[in-house]
């Protein structure tokens, strides 16, 4: 990815991650904008950092998803990186005990805003210079664990979808970039149940690093091993991560 000068959409990015790569891409010379559902926190950071664009969107909603893509492209008609990183990470004992909108709800939030955002930018990246598409998977798109098998199975749908993309995109010139991360110690599944895990800036910084490398599988720490593991190695790291 062309490390200045281009403009970025990021999804998901009142926190975590999206924010920490956001910040960083502003620092490097791009245009950014970022989207979330929570206003306050995007007023927050547009008052922080009055060089950003924010927008409200909630990615579950295929009306949001639509009206974004016409805002954005009508609103930045250069724009030519898409960030798919809005998540959620849910844990329950199975079966969930909640309305099936609920439990769906995860699935349209990881998996289906990814595929409908990409579907709905190509043709828009793919008139553009340097056009790139950004996918956030997961170390457990790999193994999964068993108390969030949603999560992780959406985790692994997205990087399947991202070889797909890979191939396909590639013959119309965007390059398609993947982001692996291993736990990251953000707020992702409720405050606090990731403080045991990487820093979020050691991880941000390694990620732009490895996009300024060119590369297009960005893994860091654990998630690099298990996404180049046999699957040998992948029935052990599912034993050790589920014993319990
Ligand atoms: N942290 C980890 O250990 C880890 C590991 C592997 C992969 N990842 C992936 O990294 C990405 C970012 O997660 P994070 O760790 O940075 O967690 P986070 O701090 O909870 O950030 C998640 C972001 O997604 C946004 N979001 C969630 N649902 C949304 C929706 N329906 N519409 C729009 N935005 C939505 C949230 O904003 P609002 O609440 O304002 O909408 C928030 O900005 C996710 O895809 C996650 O699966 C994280």
């Amino acid at each position: 990815m062309r490390p200045s000068g281009n403009t970025i959409l990021v999804t998901g990015a009142t926190s975590g991650i999206g924010l920490a790569l956001a910040e960083r891409l502003l620092e490097r010379g791009n245009t950014v904008i970022v989207c979330g559902r929570r206003e306050e926190r995007l007023r927050e950071i547009a008052a922080r950092l009055p060089a950003i664009h924010t927008h409200v969107a909630d990615v579950s909603v295929e009306t949001d998803r639509v009206a974004l893509y016409e805002w954005a492209t009508t609103t930045f008609p250069r724009l030519n990186v898409l960030v798919n990183n809005a998540g959620v990470q849910r844990r329950f004992a199975t079966p969930p005990q909640e309305p099936w909108r609920e439990t769906a709800s995860e699935i349209e939030t990881n998996l289906a805003a990814p595929i409908h955002l990409t579907f709905l930018f190509a043709d828009h990246l793919a008139r553009q210079e340097h056009a790139a598409l950004l996918n956030v998977s997961s170390g457990l798109a790999f193994a999964p664990m068993a108390m969030m098998p949603i999560y992780c199975a959406t985790k692994a749908a997205v990087h399947s979808f991202t070889l797909s993309m890979r191939h396909e995109l590639g013959k119309r010139g965007i390059e398609v970039i993947e982001i692996i991360p291993p736990a990251v110690n953000t707020d992702l599944g409720g405050p606090g149940l990731h403080l045991f895990a990487t820093p979020l800036d050691e991880f941000a910084d390694a990620v732009i690093a490895q996009l300024e490398e060119g590369k297009t599988e960005v893994a860091y720490g654990t998630a690099a091993e298990r996404a180049r593991a046999s699957r040998e190695e992948l029935d052990a790291w599912f034993a050790r991560m589920n014993a319990r």
